[in-house]
């Protein structure tokens, strides 16, 4: 990392510090305190020596017992204030910074989530976070508490025997160059390690929300050989830091030997010829050898910030990525009208891979429009523009003749009903997954999605019926039930624009028909967008549009299309044959490529 580029993160770190500050005057008020009473301490030690145990005077005793006692007091008192100050300076920001992140994740756009695996952004909202509170709250408080601790000493020191003081610390920054050096160091391999926490998550959050997949394919070894590589690549470079990290306090204890060997022999000196007391030389020295603990302190703060910019880097990397596309300037709430959809000229890209080409389609009010296609064609990625999940590479999407990019995103969604391929539940209970745009809808409301999605059935034969748990992504649900369940969340939601992905997983006919009379009441008299592999679904659409590669290739109902003898007659003989007595599909090979029953 550039060092202009570290000195951003400091002044954004400490902008957050800043609100704090009458904390932060009080924690450093206490921390004067710890460092006066260091030094006061270091300075008693002369008038105990000389005038307790050299001059004997007996009243001395007693006075300097009790200072003694009260300076330790004080520097315990102090001690503790600080601490607890810091903590919660440092623990606030922290708090900050986490509920920042999370709130700049929800703002960021789906191309985002396409780029960047879960488990990742779950360590750099859990792992970073808490490396940054270590550089705030112990680098602060020991940057601070331990320098005015330092000086304090050195004051002791320069009162006592300025020459050797002056000498002495000829050989203290000696004992800081490791310091600096290793945090360099230290800070390239946390880093690493972080990131390689970051490789471990992503491991561990696929296979365990996969985890019949992998037991399916009998994938166990594969995946524990997975883990373990990243596992003991973690475990390398946690070493080498530790390595690191237990080098420097050897080195600097060195340095500081060699000091008060020097000390000795140079401060004994004087004392025998006279020029000072005894008292004034142990003064001096314990005023150094107390200094060894702060300076210690301070290189272990080095590291610790080191460790903590690197992951603020990683944690602003986020911050600095930019949210879902903002309103425009003068967005207006879609206004509410008759939800005529027109998609006009559009083109679209994931990258540099061209997917939609030159689509143009007009669907009037109330209509339900049937979309088909083979697998990849671009079905799901043409409705997925609407929401603006994704914004149209060219060309433009309206709504009553207003673009889409010139109304709020906000209102946008409000109008607009989804149903996606996959089905996407919380782990929660059945009544807030159903109720989930708006929870505060009333339990009739509720109750009668549920009836209309032909779920209330199945509900009420539940344990707790609307207060179920339905587990994880709702995997303690049959997949038609979990279908059922986002159609009636859809219904509660009761937008005039429908978007639905029907999804492909294998229903009985009996399931299929349940899904698809629950499909029939959330049409019903809405715009709807259906991307079709049920024939039951394509019969009851006002018009099909047959995509292609990106394009669409026909238009029109079913019997018209059929007489085309196009693309539609091929993927229908493909996809939607029909072989049935009781007029309910039976072997339906989907567009996917799936077999229904
Ligand atoms: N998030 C994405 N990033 C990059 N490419 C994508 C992304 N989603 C889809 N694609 C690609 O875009 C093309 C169209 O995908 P899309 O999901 O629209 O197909 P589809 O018609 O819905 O297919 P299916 O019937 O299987 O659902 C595919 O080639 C796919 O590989
Ligand atoms: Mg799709």
């Amino acid at each position: 990392m550039p060092d202009n580029q570290q000195r951003d993160i400091y002044r954004r770190l400490l902008k957050l510090v800043k609100p704090h500050w009458h904390r932060l005057a009080i924690a450093m008020v206490c921390m004067l305190g710890v460092a006066a009473c260091t030094a006061a301490l270091a300075h008693l030690v002369k008038p105990v020596l000389d005038d307790v145990f050299i001059e004997k005077k007996a009243e001395m005793l007693m006075v300097l017992s009790v200072v003694v006692l009260l300076a330790f007091a004080m520097k315990g008192l102090s001690d503790w204030g600080q601490a607890y100050l810091m903590s919660y300076v440092g623990q606030r920001i922290v708090a900050q910074l986490r509920q920042k992140l999370y709130d700049h994740l929800q703002r960021l756009p789906l191309s985002f989530f396409d780029r960047m695996p879960t488990g990742l952004l779950m360590s750099r909202v859990t792992n970073d976070v808490n490396l940054i509170q270590g550089a705030v709250s112990n680098a602060v408080t020991g940057l601070l508490r331990d320098s005015f601790t330092v000086v304090g000493l050195a004051a002791v020191m320069f009162e006592r025997d300025w020459q050797l003081a002056l000498v002495s610390m000829v050989v203290l920054p000696f004992a800081f160059f490791p310091v600096v050096k290793f945090g360099r160091m230290l800070r390239r391999i946390s880093t690493k390690s972080q990131e390689s926490m970051g490789d471990i998550s992503v491991i561990l959050h696929e296979t365990i929300v996969g985890n019949r997949i992998v037991k399916a394919f009998g994938m166990e070894h594969y995946e524990k050989e997975r883990f373990s590589k990243e596992n003991m690549k973690y475990f390398k470079y946690v070493l080498k830091s530790v390595m690191v990290r237990a080098l420097s306090s050897p080195l600097m204890e060195f340095f500081g030997g060699l000091a008060i060997v020097f000390t000795i022999s140079y401060g004994g000196h004087r004392v025998i010829q006279g020029v000072s007391t005894p008292g004034g030389f142990f003064s001096f020295l314990t005023a150094l050898i107390m200094l060894y603990q702060p300076i210690k302190k301070l290189s272990r703060i080095n590291n610790v910030i080191q460790e903590g910019t690197a992951a603020a880097y990683r944690v602003y990397d986020i911050l600095d990525t930019p949210p879902e596309m903002e309103d425009r300037v003068d967005a207006v709430p879609l206004p509410l009208m008759e939800y005529k959809l027109e998609i006009r000229n559009v083109q679209f890209r994931y990258g540099n891979v061209p997917v939609l080409k030159n689509v143009n389609l007009e669907v009037t009010a109330g209509e339900v429009i049937a979309i088909v296609g083979v697998s990849g064609a671009g079905k799901s990625t043409l409705v997925d523009l609407i929401p603006r999940f994704y914004e149209v590479t060219d060309g433009a999407i309206l709504i009553d003749g207003m673009d889409i990019r010139d109304v709020t995103l906000s209102s946008l969604r409000a109008q607009i009903g989804v149903v996606t391929q996959q089905t996407i539940l919380f782990n929660d209970t059945v009544r807030n997954n159903i109720a989930y745009g708006d929870i505060r809808r009333s339990e009739e409301e509720i109750i009668a999605a549920a009836k209309a999605a032909n779920g209330y059935d199945f509900i009420m034969k539940m344990e707790r019926g609307f207060d179920t748990i339905i587990g994880e992504q709702g995997v303690r649900l049959s997949g038609g039930e979990r279908q059922r369940l986002c159609i009636a969340r859809a219904l509660l939601k009761n937008a005039p624009i429908l978007i639905l992905d029907e999804a492909t997983s294998s229903l009985d006919s009996e399931a299929e028909m349940e899904v698809q009379k629950a499909l029939e009441n959330l049409m019903a008299g809405r715009t709807t967008l259906v991307i079709a592999h049920r024939l039951s679904t394509i019969q009851n659409a006002d018009r099909i549009v047959v995509i292609s590669n990106g394009r669409i290739v026909e238009e029109g109902r079913h019997d018209e299309l059929m007489e085309c003898d196009g693309e539609y007659c091929r993927l229908y003989d493909m996809q939607f044959a029909q072989v049935d007595n009781n007029s309910t599909v039976k072997i339906v090979t989907n567009v996917s490529g799936q077999v229904n029953k």
